[in-house]
């Protein structure tokens, strides 16, 4: 079996986070989003992957997944000129998956569990979809399969009224079938070639159709509160270890990772859930956690940090408590300390609550 990754769009409900590059590369726990998928589909024994890209940055894309080799699978971009829809990226993958069997990814999904059982199932099966369903509590947010008697009745994107609050995750087992379904689409209201219609399709079509309930984790991180949620789960999994060095009386609670050649000085307290990456500095009397994600070479000093991700290179100087907050690559914020006015240098669509 073969796989596809999404990872283009716009990002607009990221913005500004999402202004230099794509959404599917911002860091949860310290990895671009979309490695997750990558990682699930390695690990389910799919090694040829697809990535569709396109929109703000997708070279960003290519410079980090390279040809696949450090990742230990075999990449091949496809470029989307404009987001016309899952189903218009799906369609662009014709000729890369010939006549396999294919599982798409949605970049901006995120599971915690394997899939796989369910390629090993459907790889064996005579069924030419298998969708993943998930409980939520905003079912108009997602496309919804309608579910009786474990048999899909209806499949529908965004629905004003529910039949039920089961979402189609962005995790689909397919055959070639859906290609001819795709190719002749009519584009939806929001002008796009959905995934959920070519999916009704194909159920009216010959009703090869099944899913299997995903009961764990799931998000979809199209919102900042997504993305920290999917951050904190992810965090509460991981393995902790210490490579840097540590000062005097410093605590570290819970699960904590910090990176190599990371300095966390004299009194400072870390509570888990936490990574801190590689080359950072944590300067004295700071509180890091629970749920913060630190990227690479970045600077901490003074301040407590909860619940929030600051990217690679930052620098955090200041006397402040810090929360649900992600602060992108490459920022500062430092406290002015001779007096109380305060300095800016903000960037289109950036939110500062003072
Ligand atoms: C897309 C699909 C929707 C699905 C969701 C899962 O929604 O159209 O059916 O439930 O992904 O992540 P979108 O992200 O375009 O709002």
């Amino acid at each position: 079996m073969k796989g596809i990754i999404l990872h283009g769009g716009h990002g607009t409900r990221l913005r500004p986070l999402t202004h230099t590059g794509p959404k599917q590369l911002l860091p949860i726990a310290n990895k671009p989003m979309s490695q997750y998928g990558v990682e699930v589909l390695k690990e389910s024994g799919i090694k040829e992957i697809a990535i569709i890209v396109g929109g703000i940055g997708s070279n960003k894309v290519r410079e980090y997944y390279g040809d696949g080799e450090k990742f230990g699978v075999k990449f091949t971009y496809i470029e989307q000129d404009y987001p016309k829809g899952i189903s218009h990226a799906i369609g662009l993958c014709k000729e890369f998956i010939q006549n396999e069997k294919f599982v798409v990814f949605l970049g901006d999904n995120i599971i915690q569990r394997s899939i796989k059982d369910y390629v090993a199932y459907f790889q064996n099966s005579n069924f030419d979809a298998l969708l993943l369903l998930c409980e939520v509590d905003n079912p108009s947010r997602f496309g919804i399969a309608d579910v009786k008697n474990e048999k899909i009745l209806k499949i529908i994107e965004k629905p004003k009224n529910p039949p039920t609050n089961l979402a189609v995750t962005g995790i689909y087992f397919l055959t070639p079938l859906i290609f001819d379904i795709i190719e002749k689409l009519k584009p939806s209201w929001r002008n796009e070639l959905e995934i959920t219609d070519a999916l009704d399709i194909l159920r009216e079509k010959n009703d090869k159709i099944t899913y299997r309930m995903i009961t764990d984790y799931w998000k979809d991180t199209g919102t900042p509160e997504d993305i920290l949620n999917a951050n904190s789960a992810i965090l509460e999994k991981v393995i902790p270890y210490f490579d840097g060095k540590k000062e005097e009386n410093v605590r570290l609670n819970g699960n904590v990772i910090v990176g190599k050649n990371t300095i966390i000085k004299d009194d400072v307290v870390i509570n888990g859930p936490a990574i801190i990456g590689d080359d950072c500095i944590i300067e004295k009397k700071s509180i890091i956690g629970p749920n913060v994600s630190i990227g690479d070479n970045s600077v901490v000093s003074q301040c407590s940090i909860k619940n929030s991700i600051v990217m690679s290179d930052c620098e955090v100087k200041c006397n402040i408590s810090i929360k649900d907050s992600i602060i992108s690559k490459n920022s500062v914020i430092q406290t002015n300390q001779n007096n109380n006015e305060k300095i800016f240098m903000l960037g289109e669509g950036t939110k500062v609550y003072l």
